[in-house]
């Protein structure tokens, strides 16, 4: 017998709601029962869209019976108590990146979802893009030795106009400006290509606009493994590519630059040379929803659960403490799992 599909709710309907609408449409054993906003006009377009109901009360979607997956896309500030309602309702939780903005909170939304024996599931597609996947690939099978070096760019442009809707410059909803906010992404991945920080060096500033938190920011990572790395963002850039990566070992270099992948042993020509067409918008976001489908149904954690989650959180926030202090931070507590 086929088994039953999992009804889904989306609350916040905003920006990033139609990546998850789209993808639980797209996805094997998930159908889109709920959308919810305080703004009912957006909880109305997207239920419209994709066949589902509208409503503004998140305690009502929560008494549900048909609703078993919460999908919390609001601004950070609100996720943690949006997932520990979810999860004392017997709901599992998909919740955008950051997981939340401090690790007190992350600590109570993962001991409320293992409590109440629910599963946390936490975007960071990146992990899954094709060109991060194979560079992964490439690391574990020895194609540049062990690295010793990464060197990270996230630099993307967002207008004067951007930050002064809904108090976005001031960060008093996302918990920081860019690098909580665009690069907690690249943190993920520099974890996950390169495993425990032990310590973090950081500057930011505010360069190219009018705003409270920065759009601009440097790291310098010491990892556990003995290698070093570099990470810069900023949302002031005009420039082509958003984001390159760039690995160094003994016996090579990977770069990627979101449309191609180099490797090369000796200065001059990629010897091998790919281009990956880029992953489609959602696409990510399907991968993991379908993981948290598997998750629920095979019993296991998802695959960027909330310990995962919390690891590029607590990167961040040593970044933060390093920019005030003006000192290096070290992650004692965290890098033991990275
Ligand atoms: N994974 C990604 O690539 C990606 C990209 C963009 C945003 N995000 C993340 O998605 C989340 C949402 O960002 P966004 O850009 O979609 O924000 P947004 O401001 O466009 O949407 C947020 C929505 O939440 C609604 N809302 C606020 N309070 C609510 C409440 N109490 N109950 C129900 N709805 C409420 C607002 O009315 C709004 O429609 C953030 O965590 C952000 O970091 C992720």
């Amino acid at each position: 017998m086929p088994e039953r599909k999992l009804g889904f709710a989306i609350v916040g309907c905003g920006f990033i709601s139609a990546q998850h609408a789209w993808a639980i449409k797209e996805s094997e054993g998930s159908e889109l029962r709920v959308a919810c906003d305080i703004d009912l006009s957006r909880a109305r377009a997207l239920a419209t869209q994709y066949g589902a109901e509208a409503t503004a009360d998140f305690a009502a979607v929560l008494r549900r019976d048909d609703v078993d997956v919460v999908n919390v896309c609001t601004l950070p500030v609100l996720h943690a108590e949006m997932v520990v309602q979810a999860a004392q309702a017997g709901k599992h939780v998909l919740v955008e990146k950051p997981i939340t903005t401090t690790l007190a909170e992350a600590e109570r939304m993962i001991a409320a979802c293992r409590q109440a024996g629910v599963k946390l599931a936490v975007i960071h597609q990146l992990r899954f893009s094709t060109i991060i996947r194979r560079m992964k690939e490439m690391l574990d099978s020895g194609a540049i030795g062990k690295p010793f070096f990464i060197d990270v760019t996230y630099r993307t442009f967002r207008p004067q106009s951007y930050f002064d809707q809904n108090e976005r410059g001031t960060g008093k909803w996302d918990g920081g400006g860019a690098f909580i906010t665009h690069a907690i992404h690249d943190l993920d991945v520099i974890l996950m290509l390169m495993g425990p920080v032990r310590s973090v060096m950081a500057r930011r500033a505010v360069l190219g606009h009018v705003m409270q938190v920065e759009d601009a920011g440097g790291a310098l990572f010491e990892f556990a493994s003995g290698a070093l790395g570099v990470l810069t963002t900023g949302t002031c850039v005009k420039r082509h590519h958003d984001r390159t990566v760039e690995i160094h070992g003994p016996e090579g270099t990977l770069f990627h630059n979101e449309k191609v992948l180099e490797r090369y042993v000796t200065r001059g020509q990629p010897i091998t040379y790919a281009e990956i067409a880029a992953d489609q918008p959602g696409t990510l976001h399907k991968i993991q929803v379908q993981d948290l489908i598997e998750a629920i149904q095979k019993d296991r954690e998802p695959v960027v659960n909330g310990e995962v989650a919390q690891r590029s959180l607590a990167l961040v926030q040593a970044i933060y403490e390093s920019c005030a202090s003006e000192r290096a931070v070290h992650l004692a507590e965290y890098s033991e799992v990275n």
